[in-house]
């Protein structure tokens, strides 16, 4: 039930009720990157709607969600998101990847002082020690995560309230807006609509006066464990929601497993390794080689390494990183990647690109890269300024596998220059 509303527009009565019919991940996650790139804009708190809506006091502890908005979290710390609206008391920002978290924290170190506490931490569950701990979260509602992740942070903002804590939560009307806002309902017994704009609304939701009852988030999150067949291999796969592919291994990374060529002892770099399929593949088809899987999300580096467990793998390692950024000058025989398309639900080829342009440097003389992407990702063109030689190995109807070879040894290279 929604109750209320304080701005422009009409109360929009939510029933929760969603009739639309259930697509399969991989169908839900091509409209959803179809919209967002005719609408062509990432992830954000509306500054509007905050200015309008949002109440804190200059004693709240105030935990900020806000994925890959970069802005308001400052704006929280310095007291300027409206002239009624005072800086908090203390502001921590959880973000789930390292890139995320350097940015922020370099952004909230170059800005003047300010007059409340700052913190960002890597991380996407809330610790128990923050548990019942904040007056106020606020909340973006990361739609292109899937609604089960959705569902997760909404827990997870009900249980790091104190009692009598208020959540205030953002939304698109076409981006998952009902559903949300009925797992709000679920979870706190009511939703207040607190202002609209354009497509995007604010809600407010109290905790009521019970404790939390848990202490942890784990139990939140639903793991599906999955088990097929990949290169005459049987590979177990744990996943979570919020992770890529789930309910089903990817058919493009299928195509790039069961495709690319790896030797018995070479050293290769699965990048943006997800769950682990691509690492945990070439760990095998490499016994007396080594595999570094990395990706940039905390949540998918810890599955990866219980896949790595979970399929007996020894030969292999997972880091946290940004591209390649963690291993430093460390080179390649063979780098395999199932790219990124999307930056905070917005499709876009630039980390395709970056991901190209940072394997050429790790690759060593006669190195190779496989690449799987869509028939619309133009590889050869993002690949064409770091590699001089890209073909096609194998294609389905949807998705391409493609192979970038580095040239043999010449003195310029034995040097490597950092790219990142
Ligand atoms: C399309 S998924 C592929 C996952 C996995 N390799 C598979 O095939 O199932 C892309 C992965 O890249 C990761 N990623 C996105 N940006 C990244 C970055 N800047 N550095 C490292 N990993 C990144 C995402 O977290 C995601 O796990």
């Amino acid at each position: 039930m929604v109750v209320g509303a304080a701005a422009e527009g009409l109360v929009t009565r939510h029933t929760g009720a969603m009739r639309r019919r259930k697509r399969p991940d991989g169908a839900e996650a091509r409209s959803r990157a179809g919209r967002s790139r005719r609408r062509g804009r990432a992830l954000r708190f509306d500054q509007r709607l905050l200015r309008r809506g949002l109440e804190l006091a200059a004693t709240d502890r105030v935990l900020e969600l806000g994925y890959d908005d970069l802005e308001t979290p400052l704006l929280l710390v310095s007291g300027t998101v409206a002239d009624e609206v005072p800086a908090p008391r203390q502001v921590v920002s959880l973000r789930p990847t390292v890139d995320l978290v350097e940015e922020l924290q370099r952004q909230g170190a170059s800005g003047r002082s300010t007059p409340a506490a700052f913190e960002v931490r890597l991380a996407d569950t809330i610790p128990a020690t923050d548990v019942g701990s904040y007056e106020v979260v606020l909340l973006l509602a990361p739609h292109y995560l899937g609604n089960e992740r959705v569902r997760t942070d909404i827990a997870s903002a009900h249980r790091a309230l104190r009692p009598d804590g208020v959540l205030f939560f953002q939304t698109h009307r076409r981006q998952g807006g009902e559903t949300f806002v009925r797992y709000v309902t679920e979870r706190f017994g009511h939703v207040e609509l607190l202002a609209i704009r354009g497509g995007h609304r604010l809600y407010r939701a109290s905790r009521g006066p019970e404790a939390p009852a848990s202490a942890s988030d784990e139990g939140e999150r639903e793991t599906v464990v999955l088990q097929e067949t990949v290169r005459g291999l049987t590979i177990s796969l744990e996943t979570q929601a919020g992770v890529f592919s789930r309910r089903r291994f990817d058919t493009a990374s299928r195509l790039l497993a069961e495709t690319m060529q790896i030797g018995p002892a070479d050293e290769v770099a699965d990048l943006g390794c997800g769950a682990g399929l691509l690492g945990i593949v070439a760990a095998r088809l490499a016994p007396q080689g080594a595999v570094v899987l990395l990706d940039n999300r905390v949540q998918t580096v810890a599955l990866a390494k219980r896949n790595l467990r979970r399929n007996g793998v020894a030969n292999a390692t997972v880091q946290l990183s940004d591209g390649l950024q963690a291993v430093g000058r460390r080179t390649f025989d063979v780098i395999v990647s199932n790219p990124p398309l999307h930056e905070g639900g917005v499709y876009r080829t630039t980390p395709a690109e970056r991901f190209v342009a940072a394997a050429a440097v790790h690759l060593r003389p006669r190195g190779q890269l496989f690449v799987v992407g869509p028939r619309t990702l133009p590889l050869p063109r993002l690949a064409a300024p770091h590699f001089d030689e890209c073909e096609v190995v194998t294609a389905d109807r949807v998705n391409v596998v493609w192979r970038c070879r580095r040239p043999p040894a010449t003195r310029a290279q034995e040097s490597i220059p950092m790219l990142e």
